[in-house]
């Protein structure tokens, strides 16, 4: 009966712990017991594989983040690689969690970013091309154009092991549902109905 009743306790209490769990919010993931750690936890491949540009803006990444790579979990790292194809463009976007520093393995880019109100919105941009790196610090909106003929590749490493993109026109127009479009037009002095195309487009 003692038994039983001790049963009883740990099942309601494993519950109560299990409710509890599922209320946290963990940014990352939980970690693996270190001593079953193996070398596939911090190993990825495919990074000399060029990523399909075939799309609207002609440009691809792909991630080495926390996602692909258990081992980095907590570790405050990760990288991509990116695929420009010729005039193909990675738009205007910030990462909330990362600075970035690029390295361009082929091609030529046009990469920039803008500082803060503060600072007076002043963009700060380059020519890079191969060998070349570029940071683009946290928080800061930037961009990257494939301004040359040929496909351009470049590699970048970020400060977090999940730095989140925010792409500024999918979530400014592309919002779902949408951002009142009288709201955009008088925030971005344009015309209701540029807005209401370009909410049609994102
Ligand atoms: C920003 O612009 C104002 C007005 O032109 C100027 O006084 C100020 O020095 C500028 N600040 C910076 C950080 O460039």
């Amino acid at each position: 009966m003692i038994i039983i009743d001790d049963i009883l306790l740990k099942d309601t209490t494993l519950r109560q712990l299990n409710k509890k769990i599922a209320q946290i919010f963990v940014n990352g993931k939980f970690c693996k017991d270190p001593k079953l750690a193996k070398a596939q936890d911090f190993f990825l491949s495919g990074l000399d594989k060029p990523g399909n540009t075939a799309n609207r803006l002609g440009f691809s990444v792909t991630n080495a983040n926390v996602e692909q790579i258990p081992g980095l979990n907590t570790l405050g790292i990760s990288a991509v690689r990116i695929d420009y194809a010729p005039y193909g463009q990675n738009p205007p976007h910030t990462h909330p969690r990362a600075t970035e520093i690029l390295v361009v393995l082929e091609g030529t880019l046009y990469v920039g970013f803008v500082t803060s109100n503060q600072l007076n919105n002043t963009l700060i941009a380059k020519v890079l091309n191969k060998g070349d790196v570029f940071v683009f610090p946290i928080g800061m909106i930037h961009f990257q154009f494939n301004i040359g003929k040929t496909n351009a590749v470049a590699i970048a490493a970020l400060s977090s092991q999940f730095p989140g993109v925010i792409t500024i026109a999918n979530t400014v127009f592309g919002a779902n549902p949408p951002i009142n479009p009288d709201f955009l037009a008088k925030a971005f002095q344009l015309d209701v109905n540029v807005v209401k195309e370009l909410e049609a487009k994102f």
